[in-house]
């Protein structure tokens, strides 16, 4: 292992010594991801490849890495990497579930609020020389308390946003392909629906599943079509299981009342994206997991990951377990 050679695609938010005690390691120094060809280039006769969400790991990287022993993934989501092509070559694929789930729920938390009391609006409305008095009807928008949450994707960031809902006596709602334990609904005071059910019932619509074939456009315009012209969508999961034209319909047309995202399809948004034309949207540079204890949480896993993964160990956090069959 002393020999073994690891590349990572950006500056963690960590200290790389001990790894660099045991192993060669590269680190791709800018703030850009490396293009595709460069990745290539560097995959040729690594061990170990530690990479983000942004790198694309497709099976022809994997036959060019033919050396590599590991793919250490510094996020808990992995859609950017082929598992099926890495579970063909045996390739333990690791992520970093859990330590980011209550720094993303609070950014949830964060956009549903800011969306529902339209802070960035009046933000903007204060800064731009509007606010001349105390108006009885400016910038009024619904309640938190009490209203309906629908979850679609009651996991381990879905449960932590629900908790946060029962401090604002929310009725909640959650849609999954399989329902709950009776043990979490009722901790959670959460009730399973099917998908068309929560999204008719629901003041607040929030997304937390994968992405994935069944998930990707989840959202379009027959969904848009059955929530109420009051409501408001927050995605903080992955920009493509919402189409962006059905989106921008359903915000100008009347159908929903606003949403708030964290991630776009594509990222980053464009800036000539007819979204950020709307006022009645918020947008985050995909940040949900941006508290530095989370961040450098993921940085430790991600490396224990590739630890693991060089000595031939069993990866603490594998997302392909049957590599191990
Ligand atoms: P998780 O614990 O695996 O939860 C995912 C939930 O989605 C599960 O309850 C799963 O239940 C449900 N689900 C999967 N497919 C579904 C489908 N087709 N329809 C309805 N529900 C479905 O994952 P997590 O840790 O909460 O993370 C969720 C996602 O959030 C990640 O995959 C990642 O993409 C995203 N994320 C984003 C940020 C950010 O910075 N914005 C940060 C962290 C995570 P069933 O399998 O029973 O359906
Ligand atoms: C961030 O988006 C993650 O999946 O960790």
């Amino acid at each position: 292992m002393s020999s073994s050679k690891i590349f990572i695609t950006r500056n963690l938010p960590t200290n790389l010594d001990a790894l660099r005690q045991i192993a060669s390691v590269e680190v791709w120094p800018e703030r850009e991801p490396p293009p595709y060809q460069v990745l290539l280039e560097k995959v040729k006769d690594i061990d170990g490849l530690l990479c983000l969400l942004t790198d694309q790991i497709d099976p022809h990287l994997m036959e060019v890495g033919a050396n590599l022993k590991v793919i250490s993934q510094m996020a808990v989501g992995y859609d950017n990497i082929d598992i099926p092509a890495a579970t063909v070559r045996r390739l333990p694929v690791g992520h970093t579930p859990g330590v980011l789930t209550n720094a993303t729920a609070d950014l949830t938390w964060a956009l549903l609020m800011a969306a529902a009391r339209r802070v960035v609006e009046a933000d903007q409305f204060t800064r731009s020389g509007q606010w001349t008095t105390w108006e009885p009807d400016l910038l009024l928008g619904p309640d938190v308390s009490g209203a309906t949450l629908g979850i679609v994707g009651l996991g381990r960031i879905g449960q932590a946003v629900a908790r946060r809902a029962s401090g604002f006596d929310m009725k909640i709602l959650y849609a999954n392909r399989t329902p709950c334990s009776l043990e979490v609904e009722e901790a959670l005071g959460a009730e399973f629906v099917e998908l068309d059910d929560l999204l008719q019932k629901s003041d607040f619509v929030t997304i937390h599943t994968p992405l994935s074939e069944e998930t990707r456009h989840l959202f379009g315009q027959a969904q848009f079509d059955q929530m109420k012209p009051t409501a408001i969508l927050i995605n903080t999961a992955r920009g493509p299981i919402v189409d962006p034209e059905a989106l921008y319909n359903a915000l100008t047309n009347g159908q929903i009342a606003g949403a708030a995202l964290d991630v776009t399809d594509p990222e980053p948004i464009p800036m000539d994206s007819a979204l950020l034309s709307l006022s009645n949207l918020i947008v985050t540079p995909h940040i949900g997991s941006a508290s530095r204890q989370a961040r450098g949480k993921m940085a430790d896993m991600a490396i224990a990951n590739l630890l693991a993964g060089l000595k031939g160990d069993r990866l603490p956090h594998c997302v392909n377990p049957e590599v191990y069959q």
